[in-house]
């Protein structure tokens, strides 16, 4: 039986092409993270198993490629950054000043059942800060992810940050009647709602939850409202609700004064399916809900203490390649992916051919892009791998021009030809 070597399910190759989209968006990542004063950082792909059990969640722990190494030791490939930058900083936020601002763009292994926008590998862009519990930070944090999505040419047209806050849904849900367990299975039925029809949530509600029929419905009508007006309006006269709508309230008036309000929708529905998030939570979607979320992040206040390090507050998110490619191609906002070369040099007849080696070095060490035929052939041949290549000029190097000192120079846009001296080539 022959070997198969196909590519493995869910994994990308990258041709020149695919990698001129991803360092595309990658240096739009790169370039807001930097407008904002975030410093780049990195991990390893492999770490302890230890790291994602428990603190990320049943669903990433279902999906970890975890084995064990030949050191006997349980590891698994990084399915998300934020437990491995928890450990760093455990390791060390100490004697750093605070916040903390950083970023990532690590790649991250996820078994997943293939669909689309989600296979077993992708980019994701990580900003954090860690050490600010203020809610400036967090809108801080949302305002990099639509920034970095700007960048990129989308709108808010295209793209809105859905927010909500877990502590306004838990005071909630406590108004309602529900205790911790009662409160989690919520959370969960809250999280699927957009995917499933109103009556099996409201029936979920009540058998899971123990929610009366009343209480479900109005469970129901509040997380779907979709405006914070409504819930001051409807349970504003519980302290506890009160008192959980502030930080939302002051989170969205940053948001404002920025003003990226068009950007953002305040958003009940919005849960994260990640175990260790304690505030404010957002995601961002295409505003036609075609896709699923381009990114997700919210405050994470007690991870940091419980992978061992300084109790320190913090507030980040991640935003995935994929899904973000998917869009931009859709909405036409890819960049143009067709090979580039400054020069492409010809050699007419064998006895320039020496000088096209020089002439290529020259230039190449003058910083320009340089390409040739690597091996003797017909001029006809040679403006054709020209073309091929994308070369903006084409030099060619006749031997009766090169005995005067110039070559013939064609612009491949226009077709217009000019001489050139030898030692200017390349000058301008
Ligand atoms: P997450 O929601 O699991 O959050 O992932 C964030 C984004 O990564 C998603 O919105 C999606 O665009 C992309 N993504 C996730 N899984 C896949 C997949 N299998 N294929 C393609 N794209 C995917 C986190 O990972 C958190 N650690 C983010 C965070 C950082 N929270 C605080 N700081």
């Amino acid at each position: 039986m022959s070997p198969d070597f196909a590519r493995l399910p869910g994994f990308r190759d990258f041709v020149p092409e695919d990698l001129r989209v991803r360092s595309h968006v990658f240096d739009a990542w790169r370039a807001v993270a930097r407008r904002y004063g975030f410093r780049e950082y990195d991990a390893p792909p492999l770490e302890p198993l230890d790291l994602y059990v428990e603190k990320s969640g049943e669903e990433i722990v279902g999906q970890l490629y975890a084995f064990e190494d030949k050191g006997g030791r349980q590891v698994s490939m990084r399915p998300e950054m934020t437990p491995s930058l928890a450990r760093v900083l455990g390791e060390r936020s100490r004697g750093m000043s605070k916040p903390i601002r950083w970023f990532a763009i690590p790649q991250l292994f996820r078994y997943e059942r293939q669909q689309r926008g989600r296979l077993r590998e992708h980019f994701q862009w990580n900003v954090d800060i860690v050490g600010e519990a203020d809610e400036a930070a967090d809108a801080e944090i949302c305002a990099v992810a639509i920034d970095g999505l700007r960048l990129l040419g989308l709108t808010a047209g295209d793209i809105h940050a859905r927010v909500s806050d877990r502590r306004l849904l838990t005071a909630i849900l406590t108004a309602l009647g529900l205790d911790e367990a009662g409160r989690a299975s919520a959370f969960q039925i809250i999280d699927k709602i957009e995917r499933t029809p109103r009556e099996k949530t409201l029936e979920r509600l009540r058998e899971e939850c123990g929610f009366s029929e009343e209480h479900a419905e109005q469970l129901v009508e509040v997380v779907e409202a979709g405006s914070i007006e409504q819930v001051r309006e409807r349970f504003g006269a519980h302290p506890e609700i009160a008192e959980a709508l502030e930080p939302m309230t002051r989170y969205l008036s940053v948001l404002d004064a920025m003003g990226l309000s068009e950007f953002v929708t305040f958003d009940l529905r919005i849960v994260r399916g990640l175990a260790y998030y304690t505030g404010i939570v957002f995601e961002v979607f295409d505003r036609k809900g075609e896709f699923r979320a381009v990114c997700g992040g919210g405050r994470y206040d007690r991870l940091l203490e419980l992978v061992g390090g300084e109790p320190l507050p913090a507030v980040g998110f991640g935003m995935g390649d994929v899904v973000l490619t998917e869009l931009l191609r859709e909405r036409g906002k890819l960049p143009d992916t067709s090979p580039t070369l400054d020069y492409f040099l010809v050699s007419v007849g064998d006895e320039t051919r020496e000088l096209v080696f020089e002439l290529a070095h020259r230039l190449r060490e003058r910083g320009r892009s340089v390409a040739y035929a690597l091996r003797p052939q017909a001029v006809r041949k040679q403006f054709k791998a020209a073309e091929n290549e994308g070369a903006a000029e084409v030099v060619v190097l006749g031997p009766e021009e090169v005995a005067r000192g110039v070559a013939m120079v064609r612009d491949m846009r226009s077709g217009t030809e000019r001489e050139v001296a030898l030692p200017a080539l390349g000058e301008s």
